[in-house]
């Protein structure tokens, strides 16, 4: 899928305030740091569309980027980052929440995992909250120019084996992606592009 046009749209913590179109949505959610952002910037071939930074903590609302005039990319604040106090914590998990079981627009969440990294327990109950909560999602496995190609076969062999001791029955639908060199960027949009015509 070609994207001709990506747009900023809102940013807000109560998803009441979302944008009220009935456009279909893709959210990206995962730890602090794991490449959200920049996964919105790689797609979009812009680097300023979303706020990056090294420093993790960086994105705090609901961010409702328009594409192509006609569906979302949704930039959420990552969870699982230590140095946030607790009340904002809170807050955060309240909002991201509320965005999960309340927003009817969103087709599909994309989780973002770090290629380099065993299955961390947060991620591993987030997947289970989504599944409780009937949300379709997807793995995104990101940050895939760190590692070598063998050891990202590996890495998500030894993922699969972790969601399936977690009753999941299959793996989701996943992709390999680098922010850095492009890498899994026509496979996602590909993605994107199937979903929104069924
Ligand atoms: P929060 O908004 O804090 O939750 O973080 P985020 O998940 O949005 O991460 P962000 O996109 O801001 O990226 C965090 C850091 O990881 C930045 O320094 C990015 O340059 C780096 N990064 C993101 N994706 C990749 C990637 O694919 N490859 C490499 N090498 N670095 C990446
Ligand atoms: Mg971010």
């Amino acid at each position: 899928m070609k994207i001709d046009t990506a747009e900023f749209i809102i940013s807000n913590s109560d998803v009441s305030k979302c944008p009220k179109e009935p456009l279909p949505e893709y959210a990206f959610i995962g730890r602090s740091n794991v490449g959200k952002s920049s996964l919105i910037n790689m797609l979009t071939n812009n680097k300023n569309l979303a706020k990056t930074s090294s420093k993790p903590g960086k994105t705090q609302l609901i961010n409702h980027f328009k594409i192509n005039s006609n569906w979302f990319l949704v930039d959420l604040p990552g969870y699982g980052y230590a140095k946030v106090s607790k009340h904002t914590k809170q807050v955060f998990q309240k909002f991201i929440t509320q965005y999960f079981e309340k927003r009817e627009q969103l087709v599909c969440a994309f989780v973002l995992i770090d290629i380099r990294h065993e299955a961390q327990k947060i991620d591993l109950e987030f997947i289970n909250y989504l599944g409780e909560t009937q949300v379709p999602f997807c793995i995104i496995f990101t940050k895939a120019d760190k590692i070598s190609k063998g050891k990202i076969d590996q890495h998500i062999a030894a993922y699969k084996k972790q969601l399936l001791a977690n009753n999941w029955e299959e793996m989701p639908p996943h992709f390999v992606t680098s922010s850095q060199d492009g890498t899994g960027r026509d496979t996602v949009l590909e993605y994107i592009d199937e979903v929104n015509q069924s």
